[in-house]
C-alpha cells in the first residue's frame, strides 16, 4: 500500500486581521519550527496572507494555502483573485468548492473543477471539498451524493493533475456544529471515496492521492479519526483559531 504522509491544514475562514494573524502563527512556529511527522498548512483569509507568508519565511515545513481562487486568470472580475497573486505571495494551497462556498457562493462541481484545474495550471495545490448534507445522510443518499461530486468535479482530470490534489472530505453536518462522524463512520466514507477514485482514475492514483477529513475535528478526537486507514489528514475549521489546538491536533494525531 502507498505510504501517504498525513496533512493537516487549518481553515482560518473569515477570522483573524493580519495584526491577529501574527501572533498565531508565532506562536504556532514555538511548537512546530522543526516538526516533521506530517504536513502542515494554514490557510487565512485573503488579507492576512502576507502577514502569514513573511511570519513563515524561515520555515519549510509549514505551508501556506488560501481559500479560494478565481477559475480565470485574470481579466475582469471585480472582487476576485487569482492563481498567479496568489503563488506570487508563496501561497502553496488552495481550498476549492468548500461547502460554505457551495451553499453561499453558489458554487458548482463545474465551477471546481475549472478552479481545481486552474490552481493546478498555476501551480498551486488544491484541496477540493466534498461532502453530503444531514438530509443526503439520512436519506442514504450520500454515496451517490460523493460520486457526483468526484464524477463531476475532477472530470478531464490526469494521473499527473491528479498527483497534485488533496482530497478533503467534510459531511456537511459535522461543520461547526460539534458534530463528527464517528470514526467508524468516517472511515467508512473515506474507503468508499477511494473505492470511486480507483473506479475512475485507477488504483494506483487512488492509492498515492491523500484524502482529509473535516467536521469539528479538535485535540480529543483527531488521533482515532486519524488513525483510521484511510483517512489521511484533516482539515481543521474553528479548532485552527488558537495555536494551542491547532497544535495540540497536530501532536495528538501524528505524534509529539
Ligand atoms: P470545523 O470546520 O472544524 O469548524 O467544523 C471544518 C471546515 O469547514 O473546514
Amino acid at each position: 500500500m502507498a505510504h501517504r504522509k498525513k496533512i493537516i491544514a487549518g481553515n482560518w475562514k473569515m477570522n483573524k486581521t493580519a495584526t491577529e494573524a501574527k501572533p498565531i502563527v508565532q506562536d504556532i512556529l514555538l511548537e512546530l519550527k522543526d516538526y516533521d511527522n506530517c504536513d502542515i498548512v494554514l490557510c487565512p483569509p485573503f488579507t492576512a496572507l502576507t502577514a502569514v507568508s513573511e511570519a513563515l519565511s524561515s520555515v519549510q515545513n509549514i505551508r501556506l494555502g488560501a481559500q479560494n481562487v478565481h477559475q480565470a486568470a485574470s481579466g475582469a472580475y471585480t472582487g476576485e483573485i487569482s492563481a498567479a497573486m496568489l503563488r506570487d505571495l508563496y501561497v502553496r494551497y488552495v481550498i476549492i468548492g468548500h461547502s460554505e462556498r457551495r451553499q453561499y457562493c453558489g458554487e458548482t462541481n463545474e465551477i471546481i473543477r475549472q478552479k481545481t484545474k486552474t490552481a493546478i495550471g498555476g501551480s498551486l495545490k488544491p484541496i477540493v471539498c466534498i461532502g453530503e448534507t444531514l438530509t443526503e445522510r439520512e436519506e442514504d443518499r450520500w454515496k451517490a451524493v460523493l460520486t457526483t461530486q468526484l464524477e463531476e468535479g475532477l472530470a478531464g482530470f490526469t494521473e499527473e493533475d491528479l498527483a497534485e490534489i488533496v482530497l478533503a472530505y467534510e459531511p456537511v453536518w459535522a461543520i461547526g456544529t460539534g458534530k463528527t462522524a464517528t470514526p467508524a463512520q468516517a472511515q467508512e466514507t473515506h474507503a468508499y471515496i477511494r473505492t470511486e477514485l480507483a473506479r475512475l482514475f485507477g488504483q494506483s492514483t487512488a492509492d498515492h492521492m491523500r484524502i482529509q477529513y473535516g467536521g469539528s475535528v479538535k485535540a480529543d478526537n483527531a488521533k482515532e479519526l486519524l488513525n483510521q486507514p484511510d483517512i489521511d489528514g484533516a482539515l481543521v475549521g474553528g479548532a485552527s483559531l488558537e495555536a494551542r489546538s491547532f497544535v495540540g491536533i497536530i501532536k495528538n494525531a501524528c505524534g509529539a
